[in-house]
């Protein structure tokens, strides 16, 4: 399909007149048509493709011949190249070897118990005899950043800055038309992690850790010299927005999915055991990387009826494809006790998230530590909920009170 075309159907004429603000403020109806209609279609608002349902999204993260790792204009501006999400072969390989290790379970165990939970508890000690909470700002973030700005190496940047730096990199991501005084926000985060990474690689070039830093500088090199930080910068952005982020959404949509089965959220306070499978729920109801990535076709490709040219950017919305009827019963609907608890919240294929199996235990100790303290945490009436984003999608707040 040329991007030129005149529209020629009903589909083309509603394509055409789909806007960024409709995707982020209300997806959910647009995707459904998509997957039913058009599984994969051209969206000139965003100047590329967008791939909605679970079997097509699959498709393209299976098939590594044919989809190479995504990049666009905005992810260029926003992260630098390369990037890890857009990297290939040994490019990509030498990015995870020095990003995996700090996120295998071996590693984090101890931490779980010795910084994470701490951490939760310390947070939940400020809110107590509140009474009243804004649990994004007040908890699920802090927690988020806190936990895993530690695993990454930046014990020593505060949790505000952190959270500063991942809204940053969003507003700069979220700006897909480009729009030049768009990307301030997210330039300023860059400019403060350049000067804390440049510290932190000073002292890892002669006492070498087990974070992502320091095996990119050590990893392969000959003694005596180590990498240039240069290559690091894009992937690192890539981590301090999805890495520090996605946890607290993860939280937050769970929470909110909770506060829509009064007896599940009961049954999750009042039996931690539950909270595992309440999160996979949640990673299933709004995938926190809802569109957020994405490939493009070494070679021209036929895909769902559409000719797809190479090079050209095709989002895969794990977000859709979780919300894919031909998949889950009611998929609109929160329900824990979903008989198949899969979902695509972490990707898959080669690309698939490197935080996968440090994230929901970060989300879990959030949890367990909140509904421990106060177990009739409820929403506020007051407050309406505003779940917000195409490309990142969560809560925005949730206003608590117990
Ligand atoms: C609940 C929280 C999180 C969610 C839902 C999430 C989700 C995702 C998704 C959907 C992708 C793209 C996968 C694909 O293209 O197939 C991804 C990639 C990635 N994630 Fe996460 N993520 C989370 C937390 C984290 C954390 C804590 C880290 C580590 C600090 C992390 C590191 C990465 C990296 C490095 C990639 C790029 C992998 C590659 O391109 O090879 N993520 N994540």
């Amino acid at each position: 399909m040329s991007t030129q075309a005149q529209p020629t159907s009903d589909l083309e004429s509603w394509l055409g007149l789909l806007t960024v603000q409709d995707l982020e403020t209300d997806p959910d109806p647009i995707f459904a048509r998509l997957r039913a209609e058009a599984p994969v279609a051209f969206v000139p608002a965003i100047q590329a493709w967008i791939a909605t349902s679970w079997e097509v999204c699959s498709r393209i993260a299976d098939d590594a011949d044919t989809f190479l790792g995504g990049t666009s204009p905005v992810h260029e501006r926003v992260f630098g190249t390369p990037h890890v999400l857009g990297a290939e072969g040994a490019e990509h390989k030498q990015l995870r070897a020095a990003i995996d290790p700090a996120f295998k379970p071996r590693a984090f165990r101890a931490q779980l118990d010795a910084t994470v939970r701490p951490a939760a508890e310390a947070l939940v000690e400020k809110l107590r005899g509140q009474g009243r909470a804004e649990l994004m700002a007040d908890y699920f973030e802090p927690i988020s950043v806190r936990c895993v700005g530690d695993a990454l190496g930046f014990a020593a940047v505060d949790d505000d800055t952190l959270r500063r730096w991942f809204h940053g990199l969003a507003s700069g991501i979220a700006n897909i038309m480009m729009d030049p005084g768009g990307f301030a926000a997210a330039d300023a985060a860059k400019a403060e992690i350049r000067t804390v990474v440049e510290a932190m690689a000073a002292r890892l070039v002669d006492q070498p850790d087990d974070g992502v830093v320091s095996h990119w500088l050590h990893d392969g090199m000959p003694a005596g010299s180590v990498r240039s930080l240069d290559g690091l910068y894009p992937s690192l952005h890539v981590l301090l927005l999805g890495g520090l982020q996605e946890p607290g959404h993860a939280c937050g949509s769970t929470f909110l999915g909770l506060t829509t089965r009064p007896e599940q959220l009961a049954r999750a306070v009042e039996d931690p055991a539950v909270i595992p499978r309440a999160l996979a729920e949640g990673l299933r109801w709004i995938a926190p990387i809802f569109s957020g990535t994405s490939r493009i076709p070494a070679a021209p490709v036929e895909l769902a009826g559409r000719s797809i040219g190479a090079g050209q950017t095709v989002w895969v919305s794990y977000g859709s494809a979780n919300r894919d009827e031909s998949q889950f019963t009611e998929p609109q609907v929160y329900d824990l006790d979903r008989a198949a608890q899969r979902h695509l919240g972490f990707g898959r294929g080669r690309h698939v998230c490197s935080g996968a199996a440090f994230a929901p235990q970060v989300a879990r100790i959030a949890l367990e530590e909140l509904f421990a303290a106060f177990p009739d945490v409820r929403l506020d009436p007051a407050h309406e909920v505003e779940v917000w984003g195409w490309i990142f999608r969560g809560p925005r707040q949730l206003h608590v009170t117990w």
